[in-house]
Protein backbone atom coordinates (compact mmCIF):
# COMPACT_ATOMS: atom_id res chain seq x y z
CA UNK A 1 0.00 0.00 0.00
CA UNK A 2 3.30 2.51 0.78
CA UNK A 3 5.58 2.83 -1.67
CA UNK A 4 8.94 2.58 0.26
CA UNK A 5 12.20 0.08 -0.39
CA UNK A 6 12.33 -0.26 3.31
CA UNK A 7 12.90 -3.63 4.54
CA UNK A 8 13.20 -5.61 8.05
CA UNK A 9 16.62 -6.97 7.36
CA UNK A 10 17.80 -3.47 6.41
CA UNK A 11 16.94 -1.96 9.54
CA UNK A 12 18.21 -4.76 11.49
CA UNK A 13 21.62 -4.37 10.63
CA UNK A 14 22.71 -1.18 11.50
CA UNK A 15 20.88 -2.17 15.00
CA UNK A 16 22.75 -4.99 15.52
CA UNK A 17 26.38 -3.86 14.18
CA UNK A 18 26.12 0.00 15.76
CA UNK A 19 24.24 -0.86 19.11
CA UNK A 20 24.76 1.94 21.52
CA UNK A 21 23.86 2.26 25.06
CA UNK A 22 22.94 5.31 27.60
CA UNK A 23 26.52 5.63 29.03
CA UNK A 24 27.60 5.88 25.23
CA UNK A 25 25.37 8.89 25.24
CA UNK A 26 26.38 10.62 28.76
CA UNK A 27 29.56 9.61 28.94
CA UNK A 28 30.06 10.75 32.15
CA UNK A 29 29.25 14.12 31.86
CA UNK A 30 26.91 17.04 32.96
CA UNK A 31 24.65 19.81 31.53
CA UNK A 32 26.32 23.16 31.38
CA UNK A 33 23.65 25.61 32.14
CA UNK A 34 25.20 28.48 30.80
CA UNK A 35 24.36 27.49 27.17
CA UNK A 36 21.07 27.03 25.61
CA UNK A 37 19.90 23.75 25.78
CA UNK A 38 17.05 23.62 22.31
CA UNK A 39 17.03 25.74 19.18
CA UNK A 40 15.00 28.03 18.71
CA UNK A 41 12.75 26.58 16.43
CA UNK A 42 11.37 24.34 19.17
CA UNK A 43 12.10 26.49 21.90
CA UNK A 44 10.14 29.87 20.97
CA UNK A 45 11.64 32.40 23.52
CA UNK A 46 13.54 34.73 21.65
CA UNK A 47 9.85 37.08 20.70
CA UNK A 48 9.08 36.71 24.59
CA UNK A 49 9.77 40.57 25.30
CA UNK A 50 8.98 40.79 28.81
CA UNK A 51 12.12 37.75 29.66
CA UNK A 52 15.52 39.20 29.26
CA UNK A 53 18.72 36.94 28.14
CA UNK A 54 19.39 35.07 31.33
CA UNK A 55 15.25 34.67 31.81
CA UNK A 56 15.14 33.44 27.74
CA UNK A 57 18.03 30.85 28.43
CA UNK A 58 16.79 29.50 31.65
CA UNK A 59 13.10 28.94 29.82
CA UNK A 60 14.59 27.44 26.86
CA UNK A 61 16.47 24.38 29.72
CA UNK A 62 13.38 24.02 31.48
CA UNK A 63 11.66 23.89 28.31
CA UNK A 64 15.00 20.86 27.51
CA UNK A 65 14.16 19.36 30.78
CA UNK A 66 10.31 19.00 29.89
CA UNK A 67 11.18 17.89 26.00
CA UNK A 68 13.07 14.72 27.56
CA UNK A 69 10.09 13.87 29.77
CA UNK A 70 7.20 14.57 27.47
CA UNK A 71 9.48 11.97 25.25
CA UNK A 72 9.86 9.67 27.81
CA UNK A 73 5.83 9.89 28.25
CA UNK A 74 4.65 9.08 24.67
CA UNK A 75 7.06 6.58 23.64
CA UNK A 76 5.37 4.71 26.92
CA UNK A 77 3.05 3.06 24.66
CA UNK A 78 5.38 2.53 21.93
CA UNK A 79 6.41 -0.91 23.54
CA UNK A 80 3.85 -2.63 24.40
CA UNK A 81 2.56 -1.58 20.93
CA UNK A 82 5.41 -2.92 19.42
CA UNK A 83 5.93 -6.18 21.12
CA UNK A 84 1.99 -7.03 19.86
CA UNK A 85 3.36 -6.45 16.55
CA UNK A 86 6.08 -9.07 16.89
CA UNK A 87 3.82 -11.51 19.04
CA UNK A 88 1.17 -11.55 16.41
CA UNK A 89 3.99 -13.55 13.98
CA UNK A 90 5.80 -15.08 16.43
CA UNK A 91 6.54 -18.46 14.72
CA UNK A 92 7.00 -16.37 11.16
CA UNK A 93 9.81 -14.34 9.82
CA UNK A 94 12.44 -14.17 12.39
CA UNK A 95 14.01 -10.98 10.91
CA UNK A 96 10.82 -9.51 11.34
CA UNK A 97 10.71 -10.86 14.91
CA UNK A 98 14.39 -9.48 15.78
CA UNK A 99 13.63 -6.05 14.19
CA UNK A 100 10.95 -5.54 16.32
CA UNK A 101 12.43 -6.81 19.31
CA UNK A 102 15.59 -4.72 18.81
CA UNK A 103 12.83 -1.40 18.05
CA UNK A 104 11.33 -2.17 21.63
CA UNK A 105 14.12 -2.86 23.61
CA UNK A 106 15.13 0.87 22.24
CA UNK A 107 12.34 2.48 22.97
CA UNK A 108 12.99 1.04 26.55
CA UNK A 109 16.89 2.43 26.25
CA UNK A 110 15.31 5.77 24.86
CA UNK A 111 13.18 6.07 28.33
CA UNK A 112 15.77 5.42 30.63
CA UNK A 113 17.88 8.05 28.56
CA UNK A 114 15.48 10.95 28.70
CA UNK A 115 14.29 10.17 32.41
CA UNK A 116 18.22 10.20 33.37
CA UNK A 117 18.64 13.59 31.49
CA UNK A 118 15.34 15.03 33.55
CA UNK A 119 17.22 13.56 37.38
CA UNK A 120 20.43 14.88 35.84
CA UNK A 121 18.76 18.35 35.41
CA UNK A 122 16.95 18.54 38.33
CA UNK A 123 19.63 17.74 40.51
CA UNK A 124 21.70 20.81 38.24
CA UNK A 125 19.07 23.73 37.88
CA UNK A 126 18.65 23.88 41.09
CA UNK A 127 15.07 24.95 40.86
CA UNK A 128 12.16 21.64 41.27
CA UNK A 129 10.71 22.21 37.53
CA UNK A 130 6.98 20.66 37.47
CA UNK A 131 6.41 18.06 34.69
CA UNK A 132 3.14 16.84 33.50
CA UNK A 133 2.14 13.54 35.30
CA UNK A 134 -0.25 10.35 33.70
CA UNK A 135 1.79 8.53 31.15
CA UNK A 136 0.34 5.15 31.66
CA UNK A 137 -3.14 6.69 30.97
CA UNK A 138 -2.24 8.48 28.05
CA UNK A 139 -0.60 4.93 26.83
CA UNK A 140 -3.79 3.54 27.68
CA UNK A 141 -5.62 5.81 25.98
CA UNK A 142 -3.36 5.19 22.89
CA UNK A 143 -3.29 1.96 23.08
CA UNK A 144 -7.13 1.73 23.05
CA UNK A 145 -7.22 3.44 19.43
CA UNK A 146 -7.02 1.13 16.15
CA UNK A 147 -3.74 -0.36 15.86
CA UNK A 148 -3.54 1.64 12.66
CA UNK A 149 -4.57 5.08 14.65
CA UNK A 150 -1.23 4.32 17.41
CA UNK A 151 0.84 3.33 14.36
CA UNK A 152 0.20 6.59 12.84
CA UNK A 153 0.72 8.46 15.90
CA UNK A 154 4.20 6.62 16.24
CA UNK A 155 5.40 7.41 12.67
CA UNK A 156 4.21 10.91 13.15
CA UNK A 157 6.51 11.04 16.28
CA UNK A 158 9.27 9.34 14.61
CA UNK A 159 9.87 11.44 11.59
CA UNK A 160 9.73 14.45 13.82
CA UNK A 161 11.94 13.38 16.15
CA UNK A 162 14.40 13.04 13.15
CA UNK A 163 13.73 16.56 11.51
CA UNK A 164 14.32 18.12 14.92
CA UNK A 165 17.87 16.91 14.92
CA UNK A 166 18.79 17.49 11.63
CA UNK A 167 17.07 20.08 10.86
CA UNK A 168 17.69 21.91 13.57
CA UNK A 169 20.02 20.62 16.23
CA UNK A 170 23.10 18.94 14.62
CA UNK A 171 24.63 21.98 12.89
CA UNK A 172 23.78 24.09 16.81
CA UNK A 173 27.55 24.40 17.82
CA UNK A 174 25.78 27.06 20.40
CA UNK A 175 23.78 24.42 22.18
CA UNK A 176 25.37 22.44 25.29
CA UNK A 177 26.93 19.80 23.76
CA UNK A 178 25.72 16.84 26.12
CA UNK A 179 22.21 17.86 25.27
CA UNK A 180 22.59 18.11 21.45
CA UNK A 181 23.74 14.38 21.95
CA UNK A 182 20.77 13.37 24.10
CA UNK A 183 18.93 13.99 20.34
CA UNK A 184 21.64 12.28 18.12
CA UNK A 185 21.59 9.07 19.54
CA UNK A 186 17.92 9.11 20.10
CA UNK A 187 17.99 10.15 16.19
CA UNK A 188 20.27 7.40 15.34
CA UNK A 189 17.36 4.15 16.12
CA UNK A 190 14.31 6.70 15.39
CA UNK A 191 15.73 6.81 11.54
CA UNK A 192 15.07 3.37 11.82
CA UNK A 193 12.03 2.72 13.69
CA UNK A 194 10.83 5.22 11.63
CA UNK A 195 11.21 2.79 8.67
CA UNK A 196 9.62 -0.23 10.60
CA UNK A 197 6.35 1.76 11.38
CA UNK A 198 6.04 1.74 7.38
CA UNK A 199 6.31 -1.64 7.04
CA UNK A 200 3.70 -1.99 9.82
CA UNK A 201 1.31 0.33 9.13
CA UNK A 202 1.25 -1.45 5.40
CA UNK A 203 0.45 -4.98 7.51
CA UNK A 204 -1.98 -3.31 9.53
CA UNK A 205 -3.98 -1.56 6.55
CA UNK A 206 -3.57 -4.12 4.22
CA UNK A 207 -6.88 -5.79 6.02
CA UNK A 208 -8.43 -2.65 6.77
CA UNK A 209 -11.53 -1.18 4.50
CA UNK A 210 -11.11 2.45 2.99
CA UNK A 211 -13.65 3.99 6.19
CA UNK A 212 -12.04 2.18 8.64
CA UNK A 213 -8.70 3.70 6.98
CA UNK A 214 -9.91 7.28 7.02
CA UNK A 215 -11.15 6.60 10.79
CA UNK A 216 -7.86 5.88 11.98
CA UNK A 217 -7.03 9.67 10.83
CA UNK A 218 -9.94 10.96 12.72
CA UNK A 219 -8.55 9.18 15.61
CA UNK A 220 -5.64 10.51 15.52
CA UNK A 221 -6.48 13.67 15.11
CA UNK A 222 -8.83 13.06 18.38
CA UNK A 223 -5.32 12.22 20.21
CA UNK A 224 -3.60 15.46 18.79
CA UNK A 225 -6.52 17.18 20.71
CA UNK A 226 -5.70 15.21 23.89
CA UNK A 227 -1.66 15.87 23.71
CA UNK A 228 -2.29 19.67 22.96
CA UNK A 229 -3.93 19.68 26.41
CA UNK A 230 -1.58 18.34 27.92
CA UNK A 231 1.37 20.58 26.08
CA UNK A 232 -0.68 23.47 27.77
CA UNK A 233 -0.76 21.86 31.24
CA UNK A 234 3.10 21.93 30.85
CA UNK A 235 3.30 25.65 29.35
CA UNK A 236 1.65 26.31 33.40
CA UNK A 237 4.27 24.34 35.17
CA UNK A 238 7.12 25.83 33.04
CA UNK A 239 5.61 29.00 33.92
CA UNK A 240 5.71 28.24 37.32
CA UNK A 241 9.41 27.37 37.18
CA UNK A 242 10.85 30.13 35.46
CA UNK A 243 9.34 32.15 38.11
CA UNK A 244 11.19 29.95 40.85
CA UNK A 245 14.52 30.10 38.71
CA UNK A 246 14.55 33.98 38.23
CA UNK A 247 13.07 34.90 41.52
CA UNK A 248 10.65 37.40 39.38
CA UNK A 249 6.51 37.31 40.44
CA UNK A 250 4.77 37.57 36.75
CA UNK A 251 2.02 39.68 36.18
CA UNK A 252 -1.12 38.65 34.52
CA UNK A 253 -0.51 40.52 31.32
CA UNK A 254 3.67 38.91 31.18
CA UNK A 255 2.01 35.23 32.00
CA UNK A 256 -0.48 35.75 29.38
CA UNK A 257 2.73 36.66 26.90
CA UNK A 258 4.71 33.66 27.75
CA UNK A 259 1.87 30.98 27.61
CA UNK A 260 1.14 32.59 24.33
CA UNK A 261 4.36 32.08 22.67
CA UNK A 262 5.27 28.37 24.52
CA UNK A 263 1.99 27.57 23.53
CA UNK A 264 3.15 28.46 19.45
CA UNK A 265 6.22 26.52 20.36
CA UNK A 266 5.22 23.58 22.07
CA UNK A 267 2.45 22.70 19.28
CA UNK A 268 4.72 23.31 16.23
CA UNK A 269 7.48 20.60 18.55
CA UNK A 270 4.71 17.70 19.37
CA UNK A 271 2.41 18.10 16.51
CA UNK A 272 2.57 20.64 13.54
CA UNK A 273 6.69 19.31 13.03
CA UNK A 274 4.69 15.86 12.88
CA UNK A 275 1.78 16.57 11.01
CA UNK A 276 3.25 18.95 8.23
CA UNK A 277 6.17 16.07 7.53
CA UNK A 278 6.88 15.69 4.01
CA UNK A 279 7.15 11.57 4.93
CA UNK A 280 4.20 11.98 7.24
CA UNK A 281 1.74 13.16 4.38
CA UNK A 282 2.82 10.80 2.02
CA UNK A 283 1.69 7.87 4.33
CA UNK A 284 -1.52 9.54 5.23
CA UNK A 285 -1.76 10.58 0.98
CA UNK A 286 -1.37 6.98 0.33
CA UNK A 287 -3.32 5.53 2.83
CA UNK A 288 -6.42 7.84 2.94
CA UNK A 289 -8.51 10.07 0.33
CA UNK A 290 -9.34 12.85 2.74
CA UNK A 291 -6.77 12.52 5.38
CA UNK A 292 -3.96 14.77 3.73
CA UNK A 293 -6.39 17.64 3.68
CA UNK A 294 -7.78 17.07 7.50
CA UNK A 295 -4.16 16.71 8.96
CA UNK A 296 -3.28 19.55 6.68
CA UNK A 297 -6.36 21.89 8.15
CA UNK A 298 -5.40 20.91 11.79
CA UNK A 299 -1.63 21.59 11.36
CA UNK A 300 -2.66 24.81 9.75
CA UNK A 301 -4.99 26.01 13.18
CA UNK A 302 -2.66 24.78 15.52
CA UNK A 303 0.01 26.84 14.17
CA UNK A 304 -1.93 30.07 14.08
FE1 LIG B 1 12.37 6.79 20.94
FE1 LIG C 1 11.32 5.12 18.20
Amino acid sequence: MLTHEYSYAACLQPAESKPWTVDDCFAGRDFDFTKRFLPERIAGVEPIGCLDDDDRRMLNQIRGNSYCHLFAFVEEYIVPMVIDHARADVYGDETRLWSLLRFAGEELKHQEMMRRAVDQFQAGFGVECGLIPGREQVAGAVLATSPLTALLLTSMIEWFTQLHYTEHVKDGGELDELFRDLLRFHWIDESRHARMDSLLIDEVADGLSADEREQAIDQLLELGGAVDGLLGDQVELDIDALQAATGRRFTEAERDEIRTHQRRAYRWTFLVSGLEHPNFVRIVEQLTTNGADKIAATAHALAA
